[in-house]
């Protein structure tokens, strides 16, 4: 059931359920961070390993700090500066957190998500929500409350409608480490918007193909029809005659526009019935960055 309930969602929760809830990124597949039974429920409707811990979402600074035992400040900085927003800390964390959440990392992944809705869920509940993006694992990620649907049905028996997300592709993961403040995902927060307000930043995109074994980066955010990247759409089009191709993406629009409907045009694309996907890159800067990362991940290399 697709609801604008909250009360519907609060009960569900508060029983140990796991919901569909929207976020400005992507849909989140939510469940009690208190409850160990409720995080385990979310691994296996998502069928993804538990060695991938999950992000905690919360309602106030003030209730980020009661699950973490350090705070460096920077990192606090930026959580001043950016919460609610698409940016989540990675800090170490306190016993409050089951080990279940973070797959036995001493550190927590947390953010404060911008959505008046579940914002305003969050202020209900007396614990804070786990939310993975609410895709199977690998599989790409929903940015509306039908697509979460589609793809559980029954197993998630409620999805809060909050509408088209507004940024689209995931958070951007941070942490510090030697004194330095390390983006480990990019995301919806560029690292430009990190940059004017703490220096020092280092990527390390753990996530990117070139310093992972290959063929394991390909296994995110994959659409079922092969998707290249190539650098001239008209050049592959004309050497390719004899194929049904859709053209996901030039790399000469504009990021700002492509960001909110990225996964929504991969996913139409996937089921259009085509033998192949193309894109290119876009310049590697601002959210294109981060669009080129997710390429990378969808595309075959
Ligand atoms: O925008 C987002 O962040 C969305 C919305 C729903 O909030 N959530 C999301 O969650 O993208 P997920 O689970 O799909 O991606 C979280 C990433 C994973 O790559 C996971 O490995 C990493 O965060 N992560 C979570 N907790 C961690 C921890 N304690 N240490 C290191 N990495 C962690
Ligand atoms: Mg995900």
């Amino acid at each position: 059931m697709i609801t604008r309930d909250l009360s519907i969602a609060r009960d569900h929760l508060q029983r140990g359920e796991i919901i569909g809830l929207p976020t400005e990124t992507v849909y989140g597949l939510a469940g009690n961070a208190f409850d160990a039974a409720a995080v385990q429920k979310i691994y296996s409707i998502k069928k993804r390993p538990a060695t991938n811990p999950l992000i905690v979402h919360v309602g106030s600074i003030a209730q980020a700090e009661t699950f973490v035992t350090e705070f460096p400040d920077p990192l606090r900085k930026l959580a001043e500066h950016f919460w609610p927003g698409p940016l989540t800390l990675l800090l170490k964390k306190s016993d409050h957190i089951p080990d279940v959440v973070t797959a036995g990392s001493d550190r927590v992944a947390i953010r404060i998500p911008d959505h008046p809705l579940t914002l305003e869920l969050l202020n209900q509940l007396d614990f804070p929500l786990v939310a993975p993006s609410a895709n199977p694992y690998t599989k790409i990620s929903p940015t509306r409350a039908e697509e979460v649907e589609a793809y559980f049905g029954e197993e998630v028996p409620v999805v809060l409608q909050g509408g088209a997300c507004e940024k689209g592709l995931e958070s951007t993961i941070v942490g510090y480490e030697d004194d330095q403040v390390v983006v480990y995902r990019l995301g919806s927060l560029t690292v430009e918007q990190l940059e004017a307000v703490t220096d020092n930043i280092r990527i390390k995109n753990r996530d990117n193909p070139s310093v992972l074994a290959p063929g394991m980066a390909k296994k995110h955010y994959s659409p079922q029809t092969p998707l290249s990247l190539v650098d001239n759409t008209q050049a592959f089009l004309d050497a390719h005659p004899d194929q049904r191709i859709g053209v996901f993406l030039t790399g000469e629009e504009n990021p700002d526009e492509i960001a909110p409907v990225f996964y929504a045009r991969l996913q139409h694309l996937d089921k259009s019935g085509y033998d192949r996907l193309i894109a290119s890159y876009f310049p590697e800067k601002g959210l294109g960055r981060t669009l080129n990362d997710r390429l990378r991940r969808a595309g075959e290399y």
